[in-house]
């Protein structure tokens, strides 16, 4: 599966919110919707204060999915895991600016596996830290709140960093937005450029999935 070609508003529901015991159903609730990506939210207990999940649960799931793998690597040492995230099933690879691995090699690394990159930024890190990088990702990701937990209050000052993201990156490249997204957030996120949007709380903590991201969706357009 292919990150969707620029252009189109794309919603990636985070698993980071769903029910874990029942993941393979979640992810068919969400495939029913309509959506064309699922955002899966890999924290290591040293890069983010919390631990999810890692390749087993991911090839597993893989088998049950035809959706976007949109693999969000929130660990220290990325390069290290990128293999075997990519066996697994990953079909886009996120990993942070913030991290010690050179960023222009793994993104080289995680082509030549046959992988879409990302690189994501904190809310702290400044766009200059990605400035060189960012046009030879297939997305960026910005992070609208501090990565480790979800439902945590969406940060309007740093969304704008989106607007120069926007302004480095030109049409062609996908500029992934993540946290504290929901009906009322979602169209600021894109009046400033961002064309995916990753939403856990305002999806899976609603009883009614496919109603929460059409409620998104109608916003976002
Ligand atoms: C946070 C994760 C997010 C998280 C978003 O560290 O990277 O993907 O699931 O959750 P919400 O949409 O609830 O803010
Ligand atoms: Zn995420």
């Amino acid at each position: 599966m292919k990150l969707p070609k620029a252009g189109t508003i794309e919603i990636a529901p985070s698993i980071l919110s769903a029910d874990f015991a029942r993941l393979a159903d979640e992810i068919a609730g969400i495939e029913s919707a309509g959506v064309n990506m699922v955002h899966l939210d890999v924290m290591d207990g040293h890069f983010v204060p919390n631990i999810t999940i890692g390749p087993p649960v991911i090839a597993k799931l893989r088998k049950v999915s035809s959706l976007v793998f949109d693999t969000h690597l929130m660990i220290s040492e990325p390069a290290k895991y990128a293999e075997r995230f990519v066996e697994a099933g990953a079909d886009h690879i996120t990993f942070h600016i913030e991290v010690g691995d050179e960023p222009q090699r793994l993104i080289e690394k995680l082509h030549k596996l046959g992988c879409s990159a990302g690189i994501c930024l904190n809310p702290e890190t400044p766009v200059e830290r990605i400035e060189a990088v960012a046009p030879l990702c297939d997305m960026v990701l910005v992070m609208t709140v501090r990565p480790g937990f979800g439902a945590q209050e969406f940060m309007p000052e740093v969304a704008k960093k989106i607007i120069r993201v926007r302004e480095i990156l030109g049409p062609d490249i996908r500029i992934e937005v993540d946290g504290g997204i929901d009906p009322q957030t979602a169209p600021t996120v894109v009046s400033y450029g961002a064309d995916t949007i990753v939403a856990g709380n305002a999806i899976f903590a609603k009883s009614d999935r496919i109603a929460a991201i059409n409620a998104i969706r109608e916003a976002a357009r």
